[in-house]
């Protein structure tokens, strides 16, 4: 997603239900968050969801990284106008070369990476690698379809009037996507077996918990 063009329609798009969906969870999962802290968001693109995290939990910071210098422009420029903006650092990080820029974190998450990755391995990895003992992980992504069928019918469910580039993309993202029993022995791989995951939509699931090692 590095292109302009397509981190452009990615901005654009409306992600309301999907993210509103993430927050609420996230608040659901961690009820009892500290008051301060400091979030690293893995693969932010344009920003939206550490913007959500940074307004609903006023004494965080976020750290949000992403390897694409076109989304990291778009969500620098909305940080100048958003009021939760100051409390966001945007770095151009491709994982797992390049690291965030803190050595650990209170909290770790990501949402719509982890199919976009050669290897699952690089986002668990990288969430054992910057979590400190005890952090909240959550993380979410799509689910993959059954059938090529039931990819279609989501494109129309879902996508029906985004731009073409959108729905394609989309579409291959689906494609692409774990289900939550390959997730769960992804994680079993990394020894992060605690971290449970469940389908939360008819296209979503998500893993959550705390990283305990
Ligand atoms: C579908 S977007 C999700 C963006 C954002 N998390 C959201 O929910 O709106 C996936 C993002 O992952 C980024 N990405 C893909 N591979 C990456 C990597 N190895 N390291 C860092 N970012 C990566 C892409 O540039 C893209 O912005």
């Amino acid at each position: 997603m590095d292109d302009v063009e397509q981190a452009r329609a990615y901005a654009d798009a409306d992600f309301e239900a999907p993210h509103a969906h993430f927050t609420a969870l996230l608040r659901e999962e961690f009820p009892d968050l500290a008051q301060a802290g400091t979030a690293l968001d893995l693969g932010c693109g344009p920003g939206d969801i550490s913007f959500r995290f940074a307004a609903a939990w006023p004494g965080w910071r976020v750290d949000a990284v992403d390897g694409s210098e076109a989304m990291i422009a778009l969500a620098r420029g909305r940080a100048g106008e958003d009021p939760a903006g100051s409390r966001i650092r945007f770095v151009r990080a491709m994982l797992p070369a390049e690291a965030p820029p803190a050595e650990a974190y209170d909290l770790v998450f990501s949402n719509s990476l982890l199919h976009h990755l050669p290897d699952p391995q690089i986002l668990w990895s990288s969430i054992r690698r910057y979590s400190r003992r005890g952090a909240g992980v959550f993380v979410m992504d799509l689910m993959r379809p059954g059938s090529e069928h039931e990819v279609e019918a989501l494109v129309e469910r879902y996508a029906d009037g985004e731009a073409e580039i959108l729905r394609r993309d989309f579409r291959l993202s689906l494609f692409a996507a774990y289900r939550p029993d390959e997730v769960q022995d992804q994680l079993e791989a990394s020894g992060l077996g605690a971290i449970r995951v469940d389908a939360i939509s008819d296209r979503h699931w998500i893993a959550r918990g705390r990283f305990d090692i």
